[in-house]
């Protein structure tokens, strides 16, 4: 994906709670840990200079163990809470600095919070509930209930609109959260571990739909998880969090190939790498190279030097044309035959972005090396048997 400005940050942002917040900040200075200012001081460091930029029409996931401050982070950003120090900026403006006017505009147009805990007005029914932020903006019944009729049928829930709230299942209320935030048309959405309540088969759904209308809309998504699971298909964009500080952000596969400390590395260990990682990032570079117009002696040498007992045959364009192996090049070699005359054709090749989940099968029930290629077919590398299990552990 590639890297778009940001519509939103935070710069130096510090969050304390409690009382002795200059003491604090003095040990926070020299180093000490959350813990340790906590027990001296009584005082809570909930944020501690944090610097981050959120990428527009991405999702970006903040994980981190409960207590790391994601909540308050959120919580800053749609100004539910002042820092103590620092910025928060949204499109160049100060959140800080807005008057109330344009504090309102900025909660009702431009940043929409989904919450764990759903938080639906249950005397009301889906669409009554769906509809509310254009009725509180002083729409038309008419129209809102037509685009509140676009986002819950968005979210799958056709049908359902003159149901009460109180009635619905977890994810069906969850659903209508996700269309609530929506309707306003924000820039940015905000959800403070929305699925974390739900059951794990309909959170994988409610995961899948959400990438869905995220690719669709295009939004901007904060998404908080305690998940490195949900961090990892979620985001596009994960930064991780311990104590109130920034530990790391990056991609997922950034995170997996290079972790910053132990603690990311923690985290990541718990999670299914073959679902981040590609097979790009475990391929290998052939020991041996063989083209169609190459003569059987040289196949045969190479093979041998490489002690190989078979290798994939490419084309001048580097694009993989078959397997050759040695018993057959050798019997070849007697008969006069060349290269293209006995190759097996119809390989299996796998494209350099392939999950490893995806390519797990492929690979392990051939009994050779697969070819990795690029868009235009050309090869970059082969993936082994050995290879994708060294990558699971
Ligand atoms: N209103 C508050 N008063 C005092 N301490 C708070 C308050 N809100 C959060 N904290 C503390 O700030 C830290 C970060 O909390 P929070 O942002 O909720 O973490 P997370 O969402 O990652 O679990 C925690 O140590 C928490 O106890
Ligand atoms: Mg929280």
């Amino acid at each position: 994906m590639e890297q778009n400005e940001s519509i939103l940050r935070m710069e130096h942002v510090t969050k304390l709670y409690g009382p002795n917040r200059s003491e604090a900040i003095k040990m926070m200075k020299n180093g000490s840990e959350k813990e340790a200012v906590y027990k001296k001081t009584g005082c809570t460091v909930a944020l501690w200079d944090v610097n981050l930029e959120i990428p527009k029409g991405q999702i970006f996931v903040i994980i981190g163990l409960s207590g790391s401050g994601k909540s308050t982070a959120v919580r800053c950003f749609n100004r539910l809470t002042t820092p103590t120090s620092g910025k928060v900026i949204f499109e160049g403006r100060n959140v800080h600095e807005m008057d109330k006017k344009e504090l309102l505009e900025y909660r009702r147009n431009k940043i929409s919070m989904v919450f764990q805990s759903f938080g639906l007005m249950s005397h009301r029914d889906v669409l009554g509930n769906v509809s509310y932020g254009l009725e509180v903006k002083g729409v038309a019944q008419s129209k809102r209930e037509k685009i509140a009729e676009e986002f819950i049928s968005m979210v799958g829930l056709n049908g359902w609109e003159h149901q009460s709230c109180e009635q619905l299942s977890g994810g069906m209320r969850q659903r209508v959260g996700i269309a609530r935030a929506l309707v306003n048309n924000p820039e940015v959405l905000l959800m403070d571990e929305p699925f974390s309540a739900l059951d794990p088969l309909v959170r994988r759904d409610m995961q899948f739909e959400l990438l869905q209308i995220q690719r669709k809309l295009k939004k901007t998504v904060v998404f908080i998880t305690h998940d490195i699971d949900e961090a990892f298909k979620m985001g596009d964009v994960v930064c991780i969090m311990r104590d109130g500080k920034v530990v790391q952000i990056g991609t997922p596969e950034e995170l997996s190939m290079n972790p910053a400390d132990d603690y990311v590395r923690d985290f990541i260990e718990s999670a299914d790498k073959t679902k981040v990682l590609t097979v790009r990032n475990i391929m290998i570079t052939p020991s041996c190279v063989v083209r169609l117009g190459d003569s059987m002696d040289r196949a045969i040498l190479e093979m041998r030097r490489n002690n190989l007992s078979s290798v994939i045959v490419m084309d001048n364009e580097l694009h993989p044309k078959g397997m050759l192996f040695i018993g057959e090049a050798i019997q070849a070699r007697k008969d006069g035959k060349t290269i293209p005359q006995v190759l097996q054709t119809g390989i299996n090749a796998v494209a350099e972005d392939t999950l490893i989940s995806d390519a797990i099968s492929i690979v392990t029930e051939s009994s050779y090396p697969i070819a990795v290629t690029d868009e235009s077919g050309t090869m970059l590398g082969i993936v082994t048997k050995a290879s994708i299990l060294s990558s699971l552990n």
